[in-house]
C-alpha cells in the first residue's frame, strides 16, 4: 500500500511555480497576483484562506486579503467584486466560500469576470470544462488528477467510482475524469439516491469520496488493490487536540488502507493539492496561457 502523498507533492509543486516566477521577474515581468475575500469567523476558511496566502509567499506571488464581516450586504459584496474584476494590477481573484446565508453564492459567483475566475467556478469556466475547451479547472479536481499523474495511478480505460455530485469536487471531477484528455476513464457518480451503493463502490478501480460524511466509507465497500481519494475534511470534536478537533476523512483510514494499493491521507492528502492547483491557475492567469490578460482598455 502506498500513500498518496499530497504535502509533498504540493511543496514540490509550489517550487517549480517559484522557479517560474523568477524566471518570469528576471525577464521583465511582474509577479502574479492572487486576491481573495474572506467574509466572516467560519474556522475552516480562517485556516483555509490563511493556507493559500501562505502558499502564494512560497511560491513568490504577491496576495491580497480582502476581509469583510458577515453583515456585508449582497449589493455590497458584489461591488468588491466588481472592483476586483476592474483591477488590472489583480490576474485571479476567489471568494472564499461558503459565504453567510443572505447572500446568494451563485450571484457572487457569476458576477466574477471568468478571466479572473482561478477556482473554475463560473459557468462559463465549468461549461467549458465539459465542452473540452481551455478553461480555469477547479483545483480539487484538477490536485486529485495530477496528484495521481504524479505517483503513476493510470487512469485510462479504469472504473472511477465518485461518491458526490458537488459543483466543486463531483461534478467537475466527472467532466475531468471521462475525457479522453484528462482520465479518460468510465466514471460512475453516486449520490444519495445511489441504490446498492456498497455495490457500486466495491466495482471502483479508483474510488473518490466527496461527501463530507466522516467514516462513510468503509472496508466492506472497497474492492483489495483499489486507490482510494478521500476528499473529506470535516472538522470533529476531540478534547485531546490542542485546537479541540481533528480534520476526518470521508474513509475510516485504519480499516480500509490496508486493502488498497494507493490512499490519500488526511490531512496531507488532496487539501494541499487543491492549493497548489489554485496556485497553478494563478501563474496561468498571469501568464494570459488561458485567456488574453485584461488590459486597463478592456
Ligand atoms: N470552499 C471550499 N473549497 C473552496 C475552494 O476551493 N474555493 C473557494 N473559493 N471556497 C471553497
Amino acid at each position: 500500500m502506498e500513500i498518496l502523498d499530497g504535502k509533498k507533492t504540493a511543496a514540490d509543486i509550489r517550487q517549480e511555480i517559484a522557479a517560474e516566477v523568477e524566471r518570469m521577474v528576471q525577464a521583465g515581468q511582474k509577479r502574479p497576483h492572487l486576491a481573495a475575500i474572506l467574509v466572516g469567523h467560519d474556522g475552516g476558511s480562517e485556516t483555509y484562506v490563511a493556507n493559500k496566502v501562505k502558499a502564494c509567499e512560497a511560491c513568490g506571488f504577491q496576495s491580497t486579503l480582502l476581509r469583510f464581516e458577515d453583515t456585508i450586504t449582497e449589493d455590497e459584496l458584489l461591488a468588491e467584486v466588481r472592483r476586483l474584476n476592474d483591477d488590472p494590477g489583480i490576474d485571479g481573484f476567489i471568494v472564499q466560500l461558503p459565504l453567510p446565508r443572505h447572500i446568494s453564492e451563485q450571484r457572487v459567483i457569476e458576477t466574477i469576470d471568468y478571466r479572473k475566475d482561478v477556482d473554475g467556478f463560473h459557468p462559463i469556466n465549468a461549461g467549458r470544462l465539459f465542452a473540452g475547451l481551455p478553461c480555469y479547472i477547479s483545483a480539487t479536481p484538477k490536485g486529485i488528477l495530477e496528484l495521481l499523474r504524479r505517483h503513476g495511478v493510470e487512469t485510462a480505460g479504469r472504473r472511477v467510482v465518485i461518491l458526490g455530485r458537488s459543483n466543486i469536487v463531483g461534478k467537475p471531477l466527472a467532466g475531468l475524469m471521462m475525457q479522453r484528455a484528462y482520465g479518460d476513464a468510465t466514471v460512475t457518480v453516486c449520490h444519495s439516491r445511489t441504490r446498492n451503493l456498497a455495490e457500486e463502490c466495491r466495482r471502483a478501480d479508483i474510488l473518490v469520496a466527496a461527501i463530507g460524511q466522516p467514516g462513510f466509507v468503509t472496508a466492506d465497500m472497497v474492492r483489495p488493490g483499489v486507490t482510494v481519494v478521500d476528499v473529506g475534511t470535516t472538522r470533529v470534536p476531540d478534547a485531546s487536540r490542542p485546537r479541540g478537533f481533528r480534520l476526518s476523512g470521508d474513509v475510516r483510514f485504519d480499516e480500509v488502507a490496508p486493502l488498497c494499493a494507493h490512499i490519500t491521507p488526511v490531512p496531507g492528502g488532496v487539501g494541499p493539492m487543491t492549493i497548489a492547483m489554485l496556485m497553478q491557475n494563478t501563474l496561468a492567469a498571469a501568464r494570459g496561457d488561458i485567456y488574453p490578460r485584461i488590459t486597463a482598455a478592456d
